[in-house]
């Protein structure tokens, strides 16, 4: 079996680890770990080689909240055959820009993943393969794309989940066309017991957040093992994947011209490549 190199940002907890064990279980690929927490990163690698140990399974340190850390995950000599993106965070947080200038619920859930995508695709092999993971068909259509594509006017929670949600639809279709050699898809994981939620106020989080993933939360490996059957069965292009990991038949809710729209203002926000 060919080697496959893989990239989780996101991988050191949650929906991102169950995807990483599950691409370990296939036994040829290599797997890269990238988040902010060294402890949890190295401990899921130390994880992973006792799945496949034959491979170099790594940690490496990235920070959303900063582009150019992002920036520095590109080694155009050594890039994946598979990228998933998972790096998330949930907060009661109204607007609060990064040094990047961008707010950072959308950063994290939307911007960083579109600017590593443009930054990788030209260095990834035909039938490589994208995977965001976020609310593909599942969110709303975030109306104010035009006049407040930054959310500076009306932040709400509600607006900043449909923006990332429409804006990765729209940014992400894009970026398939530019590249259709690759296999690019947007999944809706459905509730899945992670460590989502872990910046909410306590009260919240523990009367509330944590019993109920506990509760009715898919077990994260068996959302991690769906996701990575379903990337590998996909054909070339964009697709939306529902938390079965089936494809949403026309899951798309933008029209051309909100997408060209949505795309100039997204590559006018993010640095050069
Ligand atoms: N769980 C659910 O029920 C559910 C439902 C719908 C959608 N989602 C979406 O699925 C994605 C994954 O969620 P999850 O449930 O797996 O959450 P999680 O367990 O909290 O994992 C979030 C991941 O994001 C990383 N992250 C957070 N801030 C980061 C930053 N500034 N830079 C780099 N990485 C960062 C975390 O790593 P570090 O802390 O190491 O940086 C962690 O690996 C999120 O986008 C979430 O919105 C989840």
């Amino acid at each position: 079996m060919t080697k496959l190199r893989a990239l989780i940002v996101g991988g050191t907890s949650g929906i991102g680890h169950g995807i990483a064990l599950a691409l370990a279980g296939r036994g040829n690929v290599e797997i890269t770990i990238a988040g902010r927490s060294k402890e949890r990163g190295e401990s899921i690698v130390q994880e992973l080689s006792g799945v496949s140990s034959e491979h170099q399974h790594k940690f490496v340190a990235v920070d959303g909240f900063d582009l150019n850390s992002v920036k520095k995950l590109v080694e155009p000599n050594n890039s994946p055959d598979i990228l998933v993106m998972t790096q998330g965070m949930a907060t009661l947080q109204g607007y609060t820009p990064t040094k990047d200038g961008i707010d950072q619920k959308l950063q994290l859930h939307y911007f960083s993943r579109f600017y590593l995508f443009r930054l990788l695709a030209p260095h990834m092999k035909p039938n490589s393969r994208i995977l965001t993971v976020l609310s593909g068909g599942v969110h709303g259509r975030y109306n104010n794309y035009s006049s407040d594509f930054e959310l500076r006017e009306g932040y709400s929670a509600v607006n900043a989940a449909d923006a990332a949600g429409y804006y990765t639809d729209a940014g992400f279709e894009a970026l398939s066309k530019e590249y259709p050699e690759l296999v690019v898809a947007h999944a809706a994981p459905g509730f899945v017991n992670t460590r989502w939620g872990s910046e909410f106020p306590t009260l919240l989080r523990t009367m509330i957040v944590r019993p109920m993933m506990r509760l009715i939360g898919r077990d994260f490996k068996e959302c991690g093992n769906t996701l990575v059957s379903a990337l590998m069965g996909l054909p070339r292009g964009y697709s939306v994947v529902d938390p079965k990991g089936k494809v949403v038949e026309n899951g798309l809710k933008h029209k051309t011209e909100d997408q060209s729209i949505i795309l100039e203002k997204t590559l006018a926000l993010l640095p050069d490549l």
